[in-house]
């Protein structure tokens, strides 16, 4: 697939270059708590402005409804870009009207302007090709003849829609420097992994995570369940997990995996249960088949966290998805800052699959040069390890 390199050595200057990126960021009000994807987004806007390049940012903020809804505004992304990038980035009061039409207009050779949540024309994720394809000729309209499109979004890559997928069949196409990279370092999990490969799984549900555990398993040495996900293993052994999250429907499923991998799976050996879902909650810790009724499992206790530990540090490849517990509540970060720490001391090669296992990272304030690669798209790394097709890398080698 075509990509950055080859479009600067065609020459951007005075060109306008439409970039894809993910700058879906956790937002308290407009204060945005973790500036990941936005920092992520930067070296191919700042080569592409550096080169002369009028670039025009798209990007989504959010699920809004399709119309445009000011909580999910894009205003504190592009305030955000401005400062990291030492220059104003010219925000879009919509998508593909006249305000982006003049912001786009108003754009000098090096300029950035960002244009409204992609996501407020229902045609972004609409099903019908027919109107998508309609929004990605508005977008290739926009920044006319001549322009380019790149694809940078890594996190949104997995998703069929306008900005994403039907545009790079509007303009010329190439992959950005982030997806570039991202994707190799799939491919390095996916193909020749350095032994023992091991895999941590978190979060809640384990209905979301059943492709990509069946799809790994054959491939890891160990796999090391934590996070809410866990007590529906727990379950599946036969233990209570008291008001723990469950998936009732689920205890089929997880108990044949358990069946079939014996000797890969690894479960929790105690957990730290709190009376309620709060920060303040009174919590102990107890054995994972101990856990009381009225009582819930919000992070895996100590002795778990050493068991995990010691295949982490002994690993020659590690992935990383999904947070052992309820880490924005300090009392049950415990089990999600272990793992983490434990990654950063081994020598693996290593990486965290996007989503809160990298906002953890952050959070935590744990280095981030001590992991080989932070992911920017969790749903999009998994479904790359699912061995999913990703309509966003398809279109830009030619196969959709
Ligand atoms: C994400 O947050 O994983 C990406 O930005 C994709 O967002 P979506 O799941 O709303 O499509």
């Amino acid at each position: 697939m075509k990509n950055l390199d080859d479009l600067l050595s065609e020459g951007v200057r005075g060109r306008r270059v439409l970039v894809r990126a993910d700058l879906n960021v956790p937002l308290d009000g407009d204060t945005i708590t973790d500036d990941g994807r936005v920092r992520a987004s930067l070296p191919t806007v700042a080569k592409l402005t550096a080169a002369g390049a009028q670039v025009v940012l798209t990007a989504h903020l959010g699920r809004p409804k399709g119309e445009p809804d000011p909580q999910f505004s894009l205003a504190p992304v592009a305030r955000r870009l401005g400062e990291l990038l030492g220059s104003e980035v010219a925000l879009a009061g919509d998508l593909v009207g006249e305000s982006a039409k003049a912001t786009v207009n108003g754009l000098i050779d090096g300029g950035v302007a960002l244009l409204e949540n992609v996501r407020f024309d229902s045609r972004e994720t609409s099903k019908d090709d027919a109107e998508r394809e309609s929004l990605a000729a508005d977008l290739a309209a926009l920044v006319g003849e001549g322009a380019a499109f790149v694809s940078d979004g890594f996190g949104v890559v997995h998703r069929k829609q306008a900005s994403v997928y039907d545009v790079a069949k509007k303009l010329p196409a190439y992959a950005g420097g982030l997806v570039l990279a991202e994707v190799e370092v799939l491919r390095t999990l996916t193909g020749d992994a350095k032994r023992p490969y091991a895999v941590v799984l978190g979060g809640s549900k384990v209905s979301d995570k059943l492709g990509v555990i069946k799809a790994l398993l054959p491939k890891v040495d160990k796999l090391l369940i934590g996070g809410g996900m866990a007590y529906t293993f727990l379950a599946a052994q036969g233990h209570g997990v008291g008001s723990s999250l469950l998936q009732e429907d689920q205890i089929a499923n997880t108990k044949a995996l358990l069946a079939d991998n014996a000797d890969k799976i690894v479960l929790p050996v105690d957990v730290v249960v709190a009376d309620r879902f709060a920060a303040d909650a009174e919590s102990k810790t107890v054995n994972a088949d101990a856990i009381e009724d009225g009582w819930m499992g919000l992070d895996i206790g100590p002795r778990s966290t050493e068991l995990f530990a010691e295949v982490l540090r002994g690993a020659g490849t590690v992935f990383w998805n999904g947070p052992a517990g309820v880490f924005e509540f300090p009392a049950f970060a415990e089990g999600t800052r272990g793992i983490a720490q434990s990654i950063v001391d081994s020598e693996s090669f290593s990486v965290v699959g996007g989503g809160d296992s990298a906002a953890a990272v952050r959070t935590l304030g744990l280095p981030e040069d001590g992991f080989s690669h932070i992911s920017t798209g969790g749903g999009a790394s998994l479904e790359y390890l699912e061995g999913k097709q990703l309509p966003g890398v398809q279109v830009l080698e030619g196969d959709a």
